[in-house]
């Protein structure tokens, strides 16, 4: 028996960040029984500060412990869990506290000439002790911190991207080794970043959340303050040109960071207080080499990295003294071609001028790109083994594998995860190429369920639901189209279906895989002061409870429409009034969980809405009287009908209708298999997966996607790009059928927050052969297998420690599984 996964607020081992009290959260591994009870104690500088005794029913997805902590503390813990059947294992691990509340000694610091990138710098005497070092700080826009001419910490695009106007995040680096007896160097490279760098499409904004670069530090030894910024610092020219996050990156070796004086002791201005960090850090994943260096028609030298994603490449320059070489992102070659038409007005650029010394590795600092392609202008040859595309996204795990017998499927799976993976840099982005990039919510909100499946996703939900709290407390309550918040244009409104559900869906999500209570805890105000908004919105409008007027992005990008344009055919206001009636329904159920009084409120508000929408917009049937794919899979989703299987048959025949080919747009898509699925339609849900030509999920795979696309035909058969302006080839919410994969295809799915409980229904289907999901959840390790071998099939189960398993094996009666694994 052992204890893996030692989390703090569902973070491992975290230094600096943001938390009230710990939430200790664990798995067992290697044991089939379940939990006696768990002891806890912690300590800080040697002395005991916290001991649980054994505690029965100590929570393993979340166990919250009132320990007032100090600022700037290293906590040791260890954790000892008893099983029933006797055994007992005990792990250590730690976590660090940052500034907290104390006030900081150094000052806000802004280089006086610099604009766009600044090095800001000090030397100052330390000697090395064992005690440990540690460099509280903050840069802005984007910051990496160097000491001693070394990088500090192995993240990138520090302090992120989070809600500037609310708070401005302070990172903790532990800086221990990398101090030296006698004179030492702190510099602070600036760069723009989303904060003071262009963003927004249409040529977007500069200056939205401030309108200079800033810097503050304190560098601390043991308890002793050796360095902190102030107007003594000096600012030097740095080598990076240019930079933002859309256009990427100019730096010029060949111009000497000469010194232009002291710095400046500024302020942001109209930015929240500086606290811990909330994000996780951005951290280098996969390395992959050129795969082929590209000589087009034209005479133009592309580089293939044979997969689209987010990150940036590093190279190697021998180049001669003042030579460039500039690279450009492109997603996709056209007739052979570098094409770069989609990324709009971003020019997603980097440009290397060199001083002529040789380097092994070049890189930019303050940008990142979406691309498969590179294009390579260089008057000097150049070789493709020199190249390496690094990918970059906020560190969380993959915490799934899936594989069945058809290669395309799997293929399908992998650009899923790979979509998810590139559009999770510090917000959950819409694409990471073009003029956009941003944390929309309602492509946010239709992935959800899909990333809590596949990565470990709590700490990056619980920072950008934190940002959308923010948000919505200046805007009534209403969730904004993107969180942070542009404010401006049509980008900056707020209230719009189903993007602001994002602020009830994902939390609600992030519950029921995590089962993190103290974390709903901490969202449920945001998730009622959406409920509420609508509310007091509607209700200004006499008549039943539904949502009766707004624009609505809706069914976003679905096909079913003969009217040209993004939006789909089914009334937004019959979406609209779906989702709130099913935001309701969440809230109630949440404020029934913690025993809040209001919960009747809200049990009440969701059963007018759902009798209003019965009343609108179903028949005596009880059928939906939209009569489109995503309106009939949402009458059984969120359960509106009262005829599910009723339903589900006629939205069968309306799939069979296309030729069972699908038409759903970003509503429909997510729920259109499992809605079939659920309703006994799931041979049909295997059909619609399995087509290969337009529209399917199977037809971008054939034409050599890596990633999951924006449009169903985003690549129009014949290779070209589909012109239209809103084009891109990585973005996430279709890959939502990942997830009805692993619940549906392989039928893993949580009966309660957290996979204490698990339901495992296996959907055997001969056309796939086999299928294999493996699960790393909040409970632990689950698998669940079919395999078919001539006549007979075979199963394999694993459940975790602590949880049990009702198995619904096709035409036998349930039955419960234990911890274990199982071979049928
Ligand atoms: C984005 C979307 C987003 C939409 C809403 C697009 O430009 O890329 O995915 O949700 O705008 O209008």
């Amino acid at each position: 028996m052992k204890l893996t996964n030692l989390r703090v607020c569902n973070l491992s081992e975290p230094i600096g960040y943001a938390m009230d009290a710990p939430v200790f959260s664990w798995t067992t591994e290697d044991c089939d029984g379940s939990q006696l009870w768990a002891a806890l104690s912690i300590s800080a500088g040697g002395e005991n500060v916290f001991d649980s005794g054994t505690v029965q029913n100590a929570d393993s997805l979340g166990w919250r412990v009132e320990l007032p902590l100090k600022a700037r503390t290293r906590y040791d813990y260890t954790l000892t869990v008893r099983a029933c059947g006797g055994e007992e294992a005990s792990a250590r691990s730690f976590f660090e506290t940052g500034k907290r509340n104390e006030a900081w000694e150094a000052q806000w610091i802004s280089p006086r000439v610099s604009q766009s990138a600044a090095l800001l710098e000090k030397s100052f005497q330390a000697e090395f002790e064992e005690k440990s070092a540690r460099l509280y700080i903050c840069g802005l826009g984007v910051y990496e911190a160097y000491l001693n001419g070394e990088k500090i910490g192995d993240e990138y695009l520090a302090p992120g991207y989070h809600s500037y106007d609310f708070y401005l995040a302070a990172q903790t680096y532990d800086v221990t080794k990398m101090l030296k007896n006698g004179e030492n160097n702190l510099v602070i490279a600036l760069g723009e970043g989303w904060f003071k760098g262009r963003l927004g499409f249409e040529g977007g904004y500069t200056d939205l959340y401030g309108d200079r670069l800033y810097a503050i530090a304190e560098l601390w030894q043991g308890d002793r303050l050796v360095l902190s910024t102030d107007e003594s610092w000096t600012e030097r020219r740095s080598p990076v040109m240019f930079n933002n996050i859309y256009d990427g990156e100019i730096w010029n070796a060949w111009e000497s960071p000469t010194p232009v004086g002291l710095v400046e002791a500024a302020c942001p201005k109209a930015c929240g207080p500086l606290q811990d960090r909330l994000s996780l850090p951005v951290k280098e994943f996969d390395r992959l080499p050129a795969m082929e260096l590209i000589r087009t028609p034209k005479g133009d030298t592309i580089l293939d990295f044979g997969q689209n994603l987010t990150g940036w490449v590093e190279f190697k320059s021998r180049l001669p003294e003042g030579e460039r070489i500039t690279l450009t992102a492109g997603e996709i070659l056209q007739d052979g071609e570098f094409y770069h038409d989609n990324y709009r007005t971003a020019k997603a650029e980097f440009i290397y001028i060199s001083d002529g010394t040789p380097r092994d590795w070049i890189r930019p600092h303050f940008t990142f790109y979406g691309f498969r392609y590179m294009k390579v202008d260089c008057a000097f040859l150049v070789a493709a083994e020199d190249f390496t595309a690094v990918h970059l996204r906020s560190a969380m795990p993959q915490t799934a594998r899936f594989e069945t017998g058809n290669t395309l499927v799997n293929q399908l799976f992998q650009n899923a995860l790979w979509g998810m993976k590139d559009n999770f840099l510090e917000v959950p982005t819409d694409c990471p190429q073009r003029d956009e990039r941003l944390g929309w919510t309602g492509d946010a909100q239709a992935i959800s369920e899909t990333a809590c499946q596949t990565l470990y996703m709590p700490a990056f939900y619980r920072k950008y639901l934190r940002d959308m709290r923010a948000e919505q407390s200046v805007l009534g309550g209403s969730v904004p189209n993107v969180v942070p918040r542009i404010k401006r244009d049509m980008i900056g409104n707020s209230g719009f279906c189903p993007w602001a559900d994002a602020g009830v869906i994902i939390p609600w999500n992030t519950w029921r895989y995590y089962g993190n209570k103290s974390l709903l805890a901490e969202t449920y105000p945001g998730m009622k002061a959406w409920v509420d908004f609508q509310r007091q919105r509607e209700e200004t409008i006499e008549g039943p409870h539904l949502v009766k007027d707004g624009f609505h992005f809706a069914d976003w990008l679905a096909l079913d429409n003969p009217e040209p344009g993004p939006f789909g055919a089914t009334d937004p206001l019959y979406i609209a009034s779906a989702y709130y009636f099913r935001c309701a329904q969440i809230v109630a159920e949440a404020a029934e969980l913690f025993g809040l009084p209001e919960a009747s409120e809200y049990v009440q508000l969701a059963a007018d809405i759902l009798t209003a929408i019965r009343e609108k917009y179903f028949d005596e049937n009880s059928l939906c009287v939209e009569k489109t794919q995503t309106a009939a899979a949402l009458a059984v989703v969120f359960g509106l009908t009262e005829k599910p299987q009723a339903q589900g048959d006629a939205l069968n025949e309306l799939v069979e209708q296309n030729g069972s080919h699908l038409n759903t747009g970003f509503v429909g898509t997510p729920i259109l298999c499992p809605a079939l699925s659920m309703t006994g339609h799931h041979d049909t849900a295997v059909t619609v997966l399995l087509q290969e030509d337009f529209p399917s999920w199977l037809y971008s795979v054939k034409l050599g996607a890596t990633t999951i696309w924006e449009r169903w035909n985003s690549v129009l058969p014949d290779g070209r790009m589909n012109p239209e302006g809103m084009n891109s080839l990585n973005h996430y919410t279709y890959g939502s059928i990942a997830g009805w994969m692993l619940s549906w295809l392989c039928g893993v799915r949580p009966a309660e927050p957290g996979y204490r409980k698990i339901i495992l229904e296996p959907r055997p289907d001969r056309r796939l052969g086999h299928a294999r999901a493996e699960l790393d959840t909040a409970a632990g390790h689950i698998v669940c297998a079919w395999r078919y071998e001539g006549d007979s099939l075979h199963y394999d189960f694993t459940v975790p420690f602590g949880a049990s398993a009702e198995l619904r094996l096709p035409g036998e009666t349930p039955k419960e599984l234990g911890a274990g694994s199982y071979a049928f």
